[in-house]
């Protein structure tokens, strides 16, 4: 069953110079309890997405069209106040460093403990700091932790505390924007194995990344995107063993595990200017197999084989 679904969103940025294309048309289910994954190289709009499930898309940017359904309700239409209300609730949301999302000035037990105070579960702040600290072991930290500033932490333990304050009050999604970018391998192992538990309890999992290893080795489905573009969408063994897209196909081979290449091979070109997209397929002026059509027309999602979706003019011939 969806949890989420995505219809035809478009997102604009409205700069100076330009209207920047960061989303364009995308489509897709979040399913309950799944772990989907969104991967694609920085700039393509992965992040701008996620934002906008949340209702946070930061200006000058705009959600223009499109639905965001969930539980019966179209969030693009929600106000700021009903918005909020599921953020957090609803919808837990961690990102790349969470120091954007702590306050530097505040012991982070009384963070995580203000959810609960905030949307009107508790209303004892003694309790609510007793529950930030069961928190606090739920997410693999000693509950002394409760006293510390964020800066006396690591920057695998501040997000661990992000997560915490995401996932107190179990929200059906949890949407994870490359939170283990900036931290080292192993202690990015220990945070995928979190967010795994929740998966685990029921929780859906939106995880963003640019690691298409890392996405392969968690998930359910990926989606992948291009340039503001969804260009493939499957699970995880269709769009590794069998990518339709050449993007995707591209993107594989850039990683040096995943089928066993020993060269990388980095995809030639860069990602278009989102001001001014190529016209027809927005993958075409690097796609090895472009033909004229794929110059003039933009090729629409098609469904290869079941659940296995991609948009390319080529697929057409199989
Ligand atoms: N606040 C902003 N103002 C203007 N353009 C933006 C803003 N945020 C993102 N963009 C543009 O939107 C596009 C998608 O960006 P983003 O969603 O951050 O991609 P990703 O997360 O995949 O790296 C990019 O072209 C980026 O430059
Ligand atoms: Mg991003």
């Amino acid at each position: 069953m969806a949890l989420i679904s995505i219809r035809n969103l478009s997102i604009h940025y409205y700069t100076l110079s330009g209207i920047v294309h960061a989303v364009d048309n995308v489509s897709f289910d979040i399913l309950e309890g799944e772990w989907i994954s969104i991967v694609g190289e920085s700039g393509s709009g992965k992040s701008t997405l996620a934002y906008s499930i949340i209702g946070l898309v930061p200006p000058p940017g705009r959600i223009v069209t499109g639905e965001i359904l969930f539980n019966g309700r179209n969030l693009v239409k929600l106000s700021r106040e009903e918005m909020r209300r599921i953020r957090g609730k609803d919808i837990g949301m961690v990102f790349q460093d969470p120091m954007t999302s702590l306050d530097p000035l505040r012991r982070v037990g009384d963070q995580i403990a203000e959810v609960f105070i905030e949307h009107g579960v508790l209303s004892s702040w003694k309790e609510a700091r007793e529950r930030a600290r069961e928190l606090l072991k739920k997410v693999g930290l000693p509950g002394d932790r409760a006293s510390y500033y964020p800066h006396q932490l690591s920057g695998g333990q501040r997000q661990r505390i992000a997560i915490a304050i995401a996932m107190a009050l179990k929200p059906k999604l949890l949407i994870a924007d490359e939170p283990t970018t900036a931290l080292d391998v192993i202690v990015q192992d220990t945070i995928m194995d979190l967010m795994e538990g929740f998966k685990k309890q029921g929780t859906s999992i939106l995880f963003i990344t640019h690691d298409l290893a890392l996405a392969a080795e968690h998930s359910d489905r990926i989606a992948v995107m291009y340039a503001g573009k969804l260009v493939e969408l499957g699970s995880v063994d269709q769009v590794i063993d069998n990518p339709l897209h050449p993007y995707t196909i591209a993107l594989i081979k850039s990683v040096p595990d995943l089928w066993g290449e020993k060269k990388i091979k980095s995809i030639p070109g860069y990602l278009p200017d989102l001001r001014n997209p190529p016209r027809g397929c927005r993958f075409h002026p690097r796609c090895p197999f472009a033909r004229d059509i794929c110059r003039r027309e933009e090729p629409e999602i098609i469904e290869v084989e079941k659940g296995h979706i991609a948009s390319c003019h080529l697929l057409k011939k199989r």
